[in-house]
């Protein structure tokens, strides 16, 4: 079983807080997808005979596409690849482009998934934010999202925003959790260098948020998703039962995936490889048929910590075997630095898989820097 990303690198605006690639030139979408399409049947033999098991459209916003521009981009998948029956197809939409005729078109192409980018129920935060919807739209979207035959919902929030206070955060849940959508993928807003948010920063402008604050809301979140029957399987994602991501979940559990598009990752069970990340280089690239990506073979180090970082944050944890698979020195070197977190209560064991405490939890990136072979 294999997974294939899309990656739709269009916005209609620029959100202060965010890093990832995309383009507002949305003229240049037509052509864009062309490209895509023409990796995509370039790139057939990447994932070899396996069946594709999830389909997944992130960007930038997949929602500013044309339902035929969609079409096209599945059709294409459809036509060079084996894809499986019960194949889940996400695709990432803004509230601010989902209307009845969107939704239903994309339910009657076989989309059987969508992440709804809410961030906030807000007005003052979206506002903050930059963000192109209001809080009725983010509420409206959801409803009508359900209503045109979409059962498997996320949404997106964020929390540890500036200028907002518990009492708010509160709130954003207390809404998600009226709506009654299945999945919650909530993020502690990063804030990154090359965007407003990290020049107000720079300047003074903006007071970065106090860790404590955050985390007493991370901890909210924890208890409120498990009060109304939420399973934590990573970090930041939240499940009622038989709503797990099966995409996400294949990244963090090591499968091979394709990922298309500018920027996209890619691998292939021992080779990552990644696209250029400007869409006029990769349009130009791939109609010369010249090298659009870079890869990397990893090496057993590589494969030992992606393996802790990716695997700690999940509840599938560390299993000693895989590790050990992997490299038995490096793992009796972590053995007893994963021992002394065990003691102290962030690292919890069940057999011989190792899980975070929730405790743990909030410092798990640093646990797995502890762990990490050098
Ligand atoms: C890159 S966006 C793509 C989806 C869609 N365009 C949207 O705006 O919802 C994916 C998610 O990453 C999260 N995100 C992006 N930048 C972030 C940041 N600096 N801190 C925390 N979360 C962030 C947001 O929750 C967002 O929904
Ligand atoms: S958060 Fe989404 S809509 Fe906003 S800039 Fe990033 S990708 Fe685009």
């Amino acid at each position: 079983m294999a997974g294939i990303y899309v990656h739709v690198p269009f916005c209609k605006v620029k959100c202060h807080y965010c890093d990832f690639h995309f383009s507002v030139q949305l003229k240049n979408r037509v052509s864009l997808v062309d490209a895509i399409c023409k990796e995509l049947v370039i790139r057939q033999d990447y994932i070899g005979d396996d069946n594709v098991a999830t389909i997944y459209f992130g960007g930038g916003t997949p929602s500013v596409l044309e339902l035929h521009l969609i079409q096209e981009l599945l059709e294409t998948i459809q036509n060079n690849y084996k894809i499986d029956p019960n194949c889940e197809i996400t695709l990432e939409c803004n509230p601010d482009d989902l209307d009845e005729e969107k939704l239903k078109g994309l339910h009657a192409l076989g989309v059987n998934r969508l992440s709804i980018g809410i961030q906030s129920f807000d007005n003052d935060v979206l506002t903050f934010m930059n963000r192109a919807h209001n809080s009725s739209q983010a509420v409206e979207s959801v409803v009508l999202a359900k209503a045109c035959g979409f059962e498997n919902i996320t949404i997106d929030l964020i929390y540890g925003v500036p200028r907002t206070d518990m009492k708010l955060w509160k709130k954003q849940l207390q809404q998600m959790i009226e709506l009654e959508v299945p999945h919650l993928s909530a993020y502690c807003l990063t804030i990154e260098e090359n965007t407003v948010f990290g020049n107000w920063q720079k300047k003074g402008k903006l007071k970065p948020y106090e860790d404590q604050a955050s985390l007493l809301q991370f901890q909210y979140l924890m208890d409120t998703m498990a009060e109304n029957g939420f399973e934590q399987y990573e970090i930041s994602n939240f499940a009622k039962p038989s709503f797990i991501s099966k995409h996400n979940s294949a990244y963090w559990l090591g499968e091979r995936y394709l990922g298309v598009g500018p920027s996209a990752h890619s691998f292939n069970g021992a080779e990552r490889s990644w696209n250029v990340a400007s869409n006029p280089r990769y349009s130009q690239l791939i109609s010369k048929n010249e090298q659009f990506n870079e890869q990397e073979t990893l090496s057993t180090q590589d494969q030992f910590n992606e393996y802790i970082l990716t695997r700690l944050r999940t509840k599938w944890g560390i299993a000693l075997a895989d590790l050990e698979a992997i490299s038995p020195k490096m793992t009796a070197d972590a053995l007893p630095i994963l021992n002394e977190f065990l003691a102290n209560g962030d690292v919890q064991k069940n057999g011989n898989v190792y899980t975070l405490t929730n405790g743990g939890k909030y410092i798990a990136d640093a646990i797995s820097a502890e762990l990490f072979s050098s």
